[in-house]
């Protein structure tokens, strides 16, 4: 694996073999005082993130940290992005500077494709073979979210494949979505993406998944349901009457949690707006896995820094 930016760069065996090192990693930890694993030292990993992030931007700092790479993190803000200068400039000066691996979330779709194709062209002139993590670009994708989430789903169920896995919400702004559809797809679970028409995007009638407008028809068949945030910062008009409404219509209420069977898991990739999309009673529930979600994403983003720094483990 050169690069990741895209699950659909993913076969089952090179996605479940991300989730095996995870796990590996997970285990090599547990109960460790000093939580520092010698694999990646001298390696230097650089986040550059042109949106806010708290979970994907720490958890790879963390991740790179708990190998021993040289982490460091660089947000537009405060970068001379302010000063006009261009994704590819700021990824080659980067570059040139040593860094082995860029982590990139950018609001436009397509942004970590870019980079990646620039530094495979331009590796010759940085000197160093730079490789690109999509940490979230535009409505595109977010494939260590994916990742993360599937991880979360195998430790919680035992298995993702053969699972039904209930997305609802605002699937036409959510790279977390198209990630999960075709990441959950690949790995053999059935996938119900359950929304208001109009948060939907054109073409969701080719993803490898079913669609539905009614989340109280879904909810007894899941083993899974996973909240999206309504994505407001990429709303340009309105896509539903008022929060209420949406609430009324998508959130996972109590009642809602109550339908699901007993053994159905709550995912939410976070920021969570409560009382909109989830009631704080129900992420803050024993069947919501919701911090483990988080807490797998730093072994996730260990294991890619892995595979892509070290190569994949035999
Ligand atoms: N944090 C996720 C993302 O950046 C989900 C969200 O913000 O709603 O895509
Ligand atoms: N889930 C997620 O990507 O969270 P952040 O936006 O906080 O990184």
């Amino acid at each position: 694996m050169k690069h990741l930016l895209s699950v659909t760069d993913l076969d089952a065996a090179a996605a479940t073999a991300l989730l095996d090192t995870a796990d590996r990693l997970k285990q090599a930890l547990l109960g460790r005082e000093v939580r520092k694993l010698p694999t990646l030292r001298g390696r230097t990993v650089i986040t550059m993130f042109y949106e806010d992030s708290t979970r994907t931007r720490v958890s790879f700092e963390v991740a790179g940290k708990w190998m021993s790479a040289d982490t460091v993190n660089v947000s537009a803000k405060g970068s001379s992005v302010g000063k006009g200068e261009s994704l590819r400039d700021t990824a080659l000066t980067l570059a040139a500077m040593g860094a082995d691996c860029v982590i990139v979330r950018h609001p436009a779709s397509g942004a970590a494709h870019r980079l990646a194709a620039w530094a495979d062209r331009d590796r010759a002139a940085t000197g160093t073979d730079t490789c690109i993590v999509n940490a979230g670009d535009g409505t595109h994708e977010h494939p260590t979210q994916a990742l993360l989430d599937a991880a979360t789903l195998r430790d919680r169920l035992g298995s993702v494949a053969g699972r039904r896995i209930g997305i609802v919400g605002d699937v036409l702004h959510s790279r977390v979505a198209r990630s999960n559809v075709f990441l959950l797809a690949t790995l053999g679970a059935d996938v119900v993406l359950v929304a208001p028409p109009t948060l939907l995007p054109v073409g969701v009638q080719q993803w490898p998944c079913r669609i539905s407008h009614e989340i109280d028809a879904e909810l007894s068949t899941l083993d899974a349901v996973m909240t999206l945030r309504v994505q407001a910062e990429r709303m340009r008009g309105a896509f539903f009457p008022s929060a209420r409404e949406y609430a009324i219509g998508y959130g996972l209420s109590d009642e809602r949690a109550a339908a699901l069977p007993q053994h159905a898991v709550v995912l939410h990739p976070g920021p969570m707006v409560r009382g909109m999309e989830i009631a704080p009673s129900v992420a803050d529930s024993a069947r919501s896995a919701i911090l483990a979600q988080v807490r797998n994403g730093v072994h996730v983003r260990m294991a890619v820094l892995y595979h892509l720094l070290a190569g994949a483990p035999e």
